[in-house]
């Protein structure tokens, strides 16, 4: 009898267990997936800044710009200016005309470009990531925190996306452009990340800044770190900053 007893308590007792294993296995992906991403958790705020207008004007020509223009590494930590984080944003992609037309050229005016600013210290605005509104000329809080090092470890280590003070990232939803185009919208989107990066580059060297643009990354790990919607696939990254040693 008593052990009779003792087996009918080992077979609840490992009945127990049972469920609880089996609801630790259903929880254990999302468990998991909140602690990696807690880093990289979007705000939920719609938070919105202000940013000064551009400058459309400059001390050297465009021909210097063009002539100057060089891949730079390796930067100071010295903060940026709002002032000069506006511009490249601008350059990027700013708006250009009252309908909405920009500073690269888009293919049938289907902007699949977005535009982020990786801010590691610029004066005036907290560490984060931000989306750049081209209509307002505003910025959008999407991340708050440095992501640098994760972005850089990203690219492969490179340490120049570490260490810019900045980094700017163009990202496409190509869907905007492919609707219209098919498979060819495909190419057309690549062009226009690089008149966009080109724009950066020659706007930075304007500013005596130095910049470099990086395509070697983990798409997937880029995506994650920028808090990209699935329909959204990163292109380039730019880290900016002041030259090394200049
Ligand atoms: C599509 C593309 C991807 C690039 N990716 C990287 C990169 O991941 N890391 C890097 O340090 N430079 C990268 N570069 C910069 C080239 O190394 C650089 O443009 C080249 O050495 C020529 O030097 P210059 O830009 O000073 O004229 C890339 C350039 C292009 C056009």
């Amino acid at each position: 009898m008593p052990s009779r007893l003792l087996t009918g308590e080992i077979v609840k007792a490992l009945s127990w267990l049972f469920v609880i294993l089996i609801m630790l296995g259903a929880l254990g992906p999302s468990l998991a997936c909140a602690a990696s991403e807690k880093e990289i958790m979007p705000l939920a705020e719609n938070i919105r800044i202000t940013i000064p207008e551009p400058k459309y004007s400059s001390d050297i020509s465009m021909e210097e710009a063009l002539r100057e223009r060089r891949s730079i590494r390796d930067y100071t930590a010295e903060a940026l200016t709002l002032e000069e984080v506006s511009q490249l944003l601008w350059a990027a992609q700013g708006k250009t005309s009252p309908d909405g037309k920009r500073t690269a050229p888009s293919a049938g005016a289907t902007y699949p470009l977005e535009v982020y600013l990786v801010a590691g210290a610029v004066d005036g605005i907290g560490a984060g990531v931000y989306r750049y509104d081209s209509a307002s000329h505003e910025l959008l809080l999407v991340i708050s925190g440095d992501v640098r090092d994760s972005l850089a470890e990203a690219a492969l280590g490179q340490a120049c996306v570490r260490e810019a003070p900045v980094n700017i990232a163009i990202t496409a939803v190509f869907e905007r452009t492919t609707n219209r185009y098919g498979e060819r919208g495909i190419r057309y989107v690549h062009f226009e990340a690089g008149h966009a990066a080109q724009n950066v580059c020659l706007q930075a060297v304007a500013f005596d800044l130095g910049s470099v643009v990086i395509g070697a990354f983990y798409d997937d790990r880029v995506k994650k770190i920028l808090n990209l919607p699935a329909t959204e696939e990163p292109l380039y990254i730019i880290p900016v900053g002041r030259i090394a040693g200049s």
